[in-house]
């Protein structure tokens, strides 16, 4: 097996995640790493005992390493540009969430990666959590019917400090693509609308947008509600929300991480139904799970010639589509249809 060679640009906090995980695959190996602060990237390089080049340009690296792909872990506004320059210098490129800064910068670097031939997958490292796949196989399961609403509250106070405080559309921005990805990938259907209203409490440390609430249409008719907010404390829910699944024979709730119930109406005529639990099963082996590493190997096993990832961006961009009709909405006042063609 020939070893795939990877550099890294941007070596800022999420960076170490990257590189640890990079490390538990056999046959890919850092060869290089890029940040505009090249002490950054040196001392990255230091932390992990990475004795390799490291560069504050990093189109000057790709041209001088020659990479089989990149990771490109930047600030989602330098995105668009590194991924250009990797793509057309033959690398495939796996990505931190979000795909892009702008839903036309979404389209233009699916567009890109077709052109070149290459894979270009996104970091949605909570798809690949032990708790979604059990909650997606158990909807897929059919065991309470085909679903016809997902529900998700996120209600999470977190005092980050920093650029989130300073953003407009914070929670649609730079948290609610993970929950969107989530109803997706539960659903396994497409979302085609919504009509959302963003808020910023009275109590919000976040300069706008610190709440919002959506509803979401899906190809097949099904709701997806969000109420979400970054400025709630106190019985916070977890960081990937607390769901409550309806099907046409009954309902799942789940915490986000690992605690389900499910229930059933039994064949008794009462006003409410008695019901019976659900069994859920436990995780199904066959799933892949780990996070970023669990995304990291599946786009690995893609270069090799396996299935492509299910991160890819042109699927991706469904997600990030969803985030900027809600803004969309919520600055219109509109029901705003979702966008992820290219025109
Ligand atoms: N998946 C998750 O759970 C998760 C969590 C937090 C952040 N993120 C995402 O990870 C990405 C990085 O976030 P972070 O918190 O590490 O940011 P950060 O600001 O700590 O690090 C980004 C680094 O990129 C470097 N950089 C910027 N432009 C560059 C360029 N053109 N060339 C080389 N280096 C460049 C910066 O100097 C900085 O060191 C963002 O897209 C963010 O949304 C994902």
């Amino acid at each position: 097996m020939r070893e795939l060679r990877a550099i890294a640009v941007g070596c800022g906090a999420m960076s170490a995640a990257w590189l640890r995980a990079a490390a538990q695959i056999d046959g890919l190996e850092i060869v290089g790493l890029a940040d505009l602060d090249r002490e950054r990237a040196a001392a990255k390089a230091a932390e992990l005992q990475l004795d390799v080049p490291v560069a504050a340009d990093a189109v000057e690296l790709i041209d001088r390493l020659k990479p089989d792909l990149v990771f490109d872990i930047v600030v989602p506004e330098a995105r668009r540009d590194i991924v250009l320059a990797a793509l057309r210098r033959g690398c495939h490129v796996l990505s931190e969430k979000p795909l892009a800064d702008t839903l036309d910068r979404a389209k233009e670097l699916v567009a890109a990666a077709k052109a070149a031939g290459k894979i270009h997958a996104i970091i949605q490292n909570r798809r690949y959590f032990p708790g979604t796949r059990r909650a997606r196989r158990f909807a897929m399961s059919g065991a309470i019917g085909p679903l016809t609403a997902l529900h998700c509250d996120f209600f999470v106070g977190p005092h980050f400090g920093g650029f989130r405080e300073q953003m407009d559309h914070v929670l649609l921005i730079d948290m609610a693509i993970h929950t969107f990805d989530l109803a997706r990938t539960i659903a396994g259907a497409t979302p085609v609308a919504v009509y959302c209203q963003e808020s910023n409490p009275p109590n919000s440390w976040f300069k706008h947008g610190g709440a919002a609430n959506a509803i979401f249409e899906f190809a097949d008719g099904m709701i997806f509600t969000y109420r979400g907010s970054w400025c709630a404390e106190g019985l916070r829910t977890s960081w990937q929300g607390a769901w409550r699944l309806i099907g046409t024979r009954g309902t799942l709730t789940w915490d986000g991480e690992e605690e389900f119930r499910a229930e059933r109406p039994t064949d008794s005529d009462e006003l409410i139904r008695k019901v019976e639990p659900v069994p859920i099963p436990p995780l199904d082996p066959a799933d892949a799970v780990g996070g970023h590493a669990g995304v990291m190997r599946d786009f690995i096993a893609a270069l090799r010639g396996g299935s492509e990832p299910e991160t890819v961006s042109r699927d991706n961009i469904k997600s990030l589509a969803m985030c900027f009709a809600a803004i969309e909405s919520a600055t219109t006042g509109k029901r705003t249809l979702l966008d992820f063609e290219r025109p």
